[in-house]
């Protein structure tokens, strides 16, 4: 699949809640979208970057696989970190960013199953920066 690039409009549009996990449109998209992340040595990508408004995101850290459908920050430690990040629709360009060093998500495997996840570290930083795409927020409008 194909990468879009800032400034295109549906990056910066908050996106849409995927109706149906099992699907097989949803099914196939993330197929595509793990290929597309893994031949472009990303970290992660989210939908709106492939050009589908919905609430889908691929993050691939410690040789774990994570697919995560219409996911949620249900909390955020006060504690923050700051690190250089990347990303996939600005490439070459990286910008120290500063995030919540803890965070819990919940939501939807590739299965429709739900999942929960309570994590620190680079996964914490991935989740924030792939959740932020679905909302249309970009990791620039985070850079101080
Ligand atoms: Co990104």
């Amino acid at each position: 699949m194909k990468i879009l690039k800032y400034p295109n409009e549906i990056l910066k549009k908050e996106a849409k809640k995927v109706k149906d996990p099992q699907s097989e449109e949803t099914q196939n998209l993330i197929k595509e979208m793990v290929q597309t992340m893994r031949s472009n040595n990303g970290l992660g990508l989210a939908a709106p970057q492939v050009g589908v408004s919905l609430k889908l995101c691929v993050i691939e850290e410690g040789g774990i696989l994570y697919t995560l459908i219409n996911p949620k920050i249900t909390k955020t430690s006060k504690e923050t970190s700051s690190a250089e990040e990347g990303c996939l629709s600005f490439p070459g360009k990286f910008i120290q960013i500063e995030r919540s060093e803890k965070v819990t998500v919940l939501y939807l495997n590739e299965k429709g199953e739900r999942c929960k996840i309570k994590t620190s570290g680079l996964l914490a930083r991935a989740l924030q920066h792939e959740i932020d795409h679905l909302n249309g927020i970009l990791f620039i409008n985070r850079a101080k």
